[in-house]
């Protein structure tokens, strides 16, 4: 069981007063970070205030899900469709991992963590791409919690990516079509080395996957909250936690 698990001193801990089992923390959690537009409008704040409260809750969940022994955090950042918002809006979530790594980057090294990213990455711009990047190999070596970023990503768009590499090695005969398997096909994914999901977490009360994962969700555990983003806290984190590990998980199996 663990009891007391925010291990910075200087910090109280807000999830202390919960109780998880130890033995059955998920290893890979992904989340849609959604409601900091609405969030914002509740606050009379601009969306972009909501995107910034936003980014100080990645903070917060990030160091929560390292306390607690998660080993990878998906975070789904900005999506292939989030290009359609307004400009403005845009160049700001672009500028978010930037900042965000430029404040943490010293507090992520303190905790082991690693940075990692996905998505269609050769299209994000040159100063968000170079940012995130400086952050991979500055942490390349940590081997606490792996902090993936989803930037620019697409589920569709990365199975689409996989089925043509795929496709270009079975027509250079370099594979048979039968060598084609579920395990073959994952190491074409982008997360390649990172385990399929446990736990999915959407925040705001939408129930869907917005092209999140759509392979490597196929088996994991959904939690909606109503709650928005900015607002997400360790207790929240911790109740999703503490669902999941009442959930009997099966696999197709009985
Ligand atoms: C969805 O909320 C959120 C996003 C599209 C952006 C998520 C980005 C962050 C939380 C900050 C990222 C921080 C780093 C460090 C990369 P929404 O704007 O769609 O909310 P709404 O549905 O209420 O309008």
């Amino acid at each position: 069981m663990i009891k007391r698990l925010w291990s910075r001193k200087e910090e109280k801990s807000s999830i202390s007063e919960h109780t998880l089992k130890s033995d059955n923390i998920p290893v890979h959690i992904a989340i849609i970070m959604d409601g900091n537009g609405r969030w914002a409008k509740k606050k009379g704040l601009p969306r972009i205030a909501g995107h910034r409260s936003g980014m100080k809750t990645v903070k917060r969940i990030t160091m929560a899900a390292s306390d607690l022994g998660v080993k990878y955090l998906t975070m789904y950042a900005f999506s292939t469709e989030n290009w359609k918002r307004p400009k403005e809006e845009v160049d700001f979530l672009m500028k978010l991992p930037q900042q965000f790594l430029e404040m943490e980057i010293d507090e992520l090294m303190e905790n082991n963590v690693q940075v990692r990213m996905m998505g269609d990455i050769k299209n994000l711009p040159a100063h968000t791409r170079a940012a995130v990047e400086v952050a991979m190999r500055k942490t390349a070596n940590n081997t606490g919690l792996v902090l993936n970023f989803a930037l620019n990503y697409g589920g569709r768009l990365e199975l689409i990516e996989a089925v043509k590499r795929v496709a270009s090695l079975v027509e250079k005969k370099e594979i048979k079509i039968d060598d084609i398997n579920e395990e073959f096909f994952s190491s074409y994914m982008q997360s390649q080395q990172i385990p399929d999901p446990d736990l999915l977490i959407r925040t705001s009360g939408e129930v869907r996957l917005s092209n999140f994962m759509l392979w490597q969700l196929a088996y994991s555990e959904f939690y909606f909250t109503d709650v928005y983003w900015p607002e997400f806290s360790e207790e929240h984190f911790t109740a999703a936690i503490q669902e999941y590990q009442r959930r009997a998980r099966r696999f197709g199996g009985v």
